[in-house]
């Protein structure tokens, strides 16, 4: 098995890299949208418009690259016998954070189309730096292995 992954690691490592991109790129749209929907009263045609598109970046976007990652991401550590590193379990800690953030904003947005406002614009525009931050620090830590 793990000579058969080794023969396609650097497709596992292009598609983990590609959907990390995707993720990401959604990751930065949603606190955006929240921004925009917060222009629309609750239970106007305005606030339900951005709800179907925030639903829609989480369903097509979102959820699936989130999966993708996790997925070829672990079957490489497994691949290359990378568990046992401490790069990657300083990756793992902080890929989790980006994944509980990913759960936390997913849920504010479900709120917001509900007609509850749980986040202030400021609010969203500083939490919206977070999955920049992460991004920095995983890839610092991927290409570097420090440890
Ligand atoms: C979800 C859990 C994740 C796991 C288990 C994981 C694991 C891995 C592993 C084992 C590699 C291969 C390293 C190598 O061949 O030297 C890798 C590559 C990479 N990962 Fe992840 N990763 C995850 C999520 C992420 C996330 C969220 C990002 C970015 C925010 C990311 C960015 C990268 C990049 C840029 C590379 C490519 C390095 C290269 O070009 O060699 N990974 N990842």
């Amino acid at each position: 098995m793990q000579e058969l992954l080794s023969s396609i690691y650097l497709f596992l490592k292009s598609g983990h890299v590609i959907f990390m991109v995707f993720w990401l790129a959604g990751l930065f749209m949603l606190p955006r949208q929240c921004i925009y929907m917060l222009d629309h009263e609750p239970g106007s045609a305005g606030e339900a418009k951005w709800a179907t598109r925030m639903g829609k970046l989480r369903k097509i976007i979102l959820t699936p690259a989130l999966i993708i990652v996790w997925v070829l991401g672990l079957t490489m550590a497994y691949t290359m016998g990378f568990f046992s590193d401490g790069w990657l379990h300083a990756k793992l800690t902080l890929v989790l954070a980006l994944t509980g953030y990913h759960g936390w904003l997913v849920g504010q947005t479900k709120k917001m189309a509900r007609g509850e406002r749980p986040l202030t614009e400021k609010t969203l525009r500083m939490i919206g730096e977070v999955p920049g931050l992460l991004l920095v620090l995983i890839v610092v830590l991927v290409y570097l292995k420090p440890f």
